[in-house]
């Protein structure tokens, strides 16, 4: 117990002494996807890139659109950042019902059709009645691209 208290103070100090490194990143997207004022779309913590869950809307009927849709938006999130799919080591997929993992495959490797990133699949209740939430994170060989130009956003 008290060794790991210790452990937890450290921990503590060395996050909140890295934590003025980071840098947040906020990459506006479709309209459908509202940008959270309780989180960052995207945080990047030297090379690394965190994009923060994205769902789709309770409306999306297929979850081949779904997925298409999300991924759409996560990209748009990493070209904010200077990075693309080909950056992405690991994604996290919520499936609000486990019966959609082979159409969410579908989708999914026509995004990522070779050298795919590690990836965990759970089913979840997602907020807003999302058929998926999906969250990656990636790694920029040159560091965020400070001066990426602003995604179009799409109507
Ligand atoms: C999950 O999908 C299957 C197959 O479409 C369906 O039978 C089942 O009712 C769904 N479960 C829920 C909780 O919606």
């Amino acid at each position: 117990m008290k060794t790991f208290a210790i452990f937890a103070a450290v921990a503590l100090a060395c996050a909140s002494s890295t934590a003025a490194q980071l840098q947040s990143t906020s990459v506006s997207g479709k309209s459908v996807y509202q940008p959270s004022e309780l989180y960052s779309n995207a945080v990047v913590a030297g090379n690394w890139a965190f994009l923060a869950g994205v769902g789709a809307p309770a409306t999306t009927s297929s979850i081949e659109d779904a997925v298409v849709g999300v991924l759409g938006e996560l990209g748009s999130t990493l070209q904010g950042v200077g990075g693309s799919f080909s950056d992405v080591i690991s994604g996290r997929v919520f499936l609000a019902n486990i019966s959609d993992y082979d159409g969410m495959n579908t989708a999914w490797t026509q995004r990522f059709s070779s050298n795919p990133p590690a990836r965990t699949v759970v089913e979840a209740a997602n907020p807003g009645d999302s058929l998926v939430e999906i969250e990656l994170t990636a790694y920029l060989p040159n560091g965020a691209s400070s001066s990426a130009p602003a995604p179009a956003p799409s109507s």
